[in-house]
Formats: C-alpha cells, structure tokens, sequence
C-alpha cells in the first residue's frame, strides 16, 4: 500500500504514477462516502493554516471544507506578515511551531518549496505561477468519471500553454500516459525547462506530447479541449496583447466542429471570461469591444461542459492531499471500505 504521510505537495513531478493514482482512487472514496455522509475523522486535532497571496474561491473553499469535513481546524490567513515584516524562513519556522500543515498560494515557487524545505510539516501548493498541481488531480479525476477510464484519452490544452494550470495538466497527463496537445502562439509556448522534463516522463509512460500552434492538426480527436484566462492573477496589465495573441484561439463550436468527435467535453479550471458579468469583463468590453474571451459563453453553458463538476472535484481531491499526507492512519479509509 502506498504511503504518503509525512509528504509535501508541491509539484506533481514529485509524485509516481502509483502515488498520483493512489492520491485519485483516495479522492473516489472519499467523495462516495460524503455523499453517503460518511467521514472519517481523519483530520481529528489537527490544524492547517492557508496562507494566501492571490485571491481564490475554490481553492480555499475545498481546503476549508475538507478539512472540517474531517474534523480539523483551519487558519486563513491573507493579510500575514510574509515577505513584507518577516522572511518566508522565518515565516516557516514560525507555521511549522504552531500548524500540522501549511497550504499556500502565491507567485514563486521558491516561497512554497521554501516554507516546505523549512517548516517539518507538510505543505501543500495551492497554486504559484508555475505550477497549480490539485487542480490537475481534480481535472483528472473529472475525465476520469465521465469516460469511465483514462485509455487513450487526448486532452488538448488551447490558449496560454506556459501557465500553470497548463503545466500541471501535462505533467500528471505524462505521468499518467495519457496523450496531451497544448495548442497556442509560439510566444506563449510551454517553458523548455519543463517541456523537457515532460518529454523525459513522457518516453517511459508511452504518453504522447504534442505542442503546436496549429488549431486544426492540433484538436483532431481532442477528447478534452480545456482551456484558462489569457491573463493569470498577476499578468492583468498584459490584457492587450494577450487579446491579439490569443483571439484565434478562443474555445467556440468552430473549434468543437474539428475534433471529428461528437463526444469531446469542455474543462476549465475556473474562474472564467466567458461574459461581461464581472468588472474585468465588463472593462474587456468597453476597452477592446470582446464579450466573450477564452470561451464562449455558448460552450461554456452547454452539456459538452463539466466545469461544475471539476469544481465540485477539487473538494475530493483537496481533501485526499490532506488526509493522505496528514493523517495519523491514512489508509484507514481503504480498510474500511473493504468493510463497508
Ligand atoms: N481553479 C481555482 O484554483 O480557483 P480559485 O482561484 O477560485 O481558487
Ligand atoms: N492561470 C490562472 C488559474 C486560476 C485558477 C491564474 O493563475 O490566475
């Protein structure tokens, strides 16, 4: 039985495909027992804290309930003195004294890898600019519902193919075998340093990796087509040339036309432009005259999409990071759905 208690969370490349498939069989289980109103108390006298540096709806909301759904306590904590008062060393040391773990969301990775190297709890990245790892175990755990198996899956990932959910997504995709495009301009291509880290993982899972900035050879047999915003928390001010780089590439029904398949679904991390219901929207519109942005609003509320349930994915996947990396007895939850 694999065994990650103790472990952080902060890239999936730290993680074996047993572990990453250990991590979503754990989120299975855990999501059929709530619906069964069952939970374990695995988190029982424990204590995290979330620090954030970046604003956030899901993200926190699953730490939150995951943990209370399994007995423990949790600090939020966005306006701490990390970075402006006090060092992230010091703030480490600090968490690791009064925590069991430590969430953070925030720019740099070196801040998470950081407080992980310092703190001797586990920490657990909730999105840097690199990297947003639950995310994907929530992408994947979604796609996995819905065809029933990963086999011969082809995910395609069209925009801004250097962001972090982009990273993530093809690194557990190599990971995990699955064949993985990221279609986009040449100017957003995936950073080379990790492109050729997925590239080596790639070879010894027999997972196809493809990046092009060619739609049409691109989305053939897309079983997936996901996509993100064109400009990540943080990048706002680059909206301008994000719009002219990215305009060709929004997700529409003339994109889910080319995939020759009737069954390609629509994900999207979220949150999303696909209309002017926010004030950033609302000022695309009046500045650049585009209601609509990385999606239709169309394709966005049609039943191709399962956006709704990715999100409602990152609670399961969230809570079994949680519980497999901080529970005393991890694994109890396997024994007893033996029992059950
Ligand atoms: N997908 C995601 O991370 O959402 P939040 O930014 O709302 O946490
Ligand atoms: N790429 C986006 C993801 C939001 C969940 C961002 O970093 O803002």
């Amino acid at each position: 039985m694999i065994d990650l208690k103790g472990r952080n969370f902060l890239t999936l490349l730290d993680y074996s495909p047993d572990e990453i498939n250990y991590l979503l069989n754990y989120a299975q289980l855990l999501k059929e027992d709530k619906k069964n109103g069952i939970s374990h108390n695995l988190l029982s006298g424990k204590n995290i804290v979330l620090l954030f540096e970046k604003t956030s709806t899901r993200t926190r909301s699953a730490f939150e309930v995951a943990c209370y759904d399994e007995g423990g306590h949790v600090t939020f904590l966005s306006n701490s003195q990390l970075g402006k008062k006090e060092s992230v060393d010091d703030t480490a040391k600090v968490l690791g004294r009064i925590y069991d773990g430590i969430e953070f969301r925030g720019n740099k990775q070196e801040t998470v890898n950081l407080l992980a190297d310092l703190s001797g709890v586990p920490v657990w990245n909730g999105l840097t600019d690199e990297f947003h790892p639950t995310q994907a175990l929530a992408d994947i755990m979604t796609i996995k519902e819905h065809f029933g198996d990963l086999d011969n899956i082809k995910i395609v990932f069209i925009g801004d193919t250097r962001n972090n959910v982009a990273n993530s997504l093809m690194i557990i995709s190599a990971k995990l075998g699955l064949n993985f495009t990221a279609i986009g301009p040449k100017e957003l291509f995936p950073d080379k340093e990790i492109l050729n880290k997925v590239e080596q993982i790639a070879k010894e899972t027999g997972s196809n990796i493809e990046v092009t900035d060619n739609i049409d050879k691109g989305i053939k047999n897309a079983d997936v087509i996901y996509t993100d915003i064109w400009v990540s928390m943080g990048e706002e001010e680059q909206i301008k040339e994000r719009i002219e780089l990215l305009k060709d590439y929004q997700v529409n029904n003339n994109l889910f036309n080319k995939t020759g398949k009737d069954t390609t679904i629509f994900l999207h991390c979220l949150p999303s432009f696909h209309d002017t219901k926010t004030t950033f929207g609302k000022m695309v519109e009046e500045t650049y005259g585009l209601t609509e942005m990385e999606v239709t609003d169309e394709i966005f509320n049609s039943d191709k999409s399962l956006v709704f349930d990715q999100a409602e994915n990152r609670l399961h996947t969230i809570k079994a990071v949680i519980c497999s990396t901080l529970a005393e007895e991890p694994n109890i939850i396997f024994e007893n759905e033996r029992i059950n």
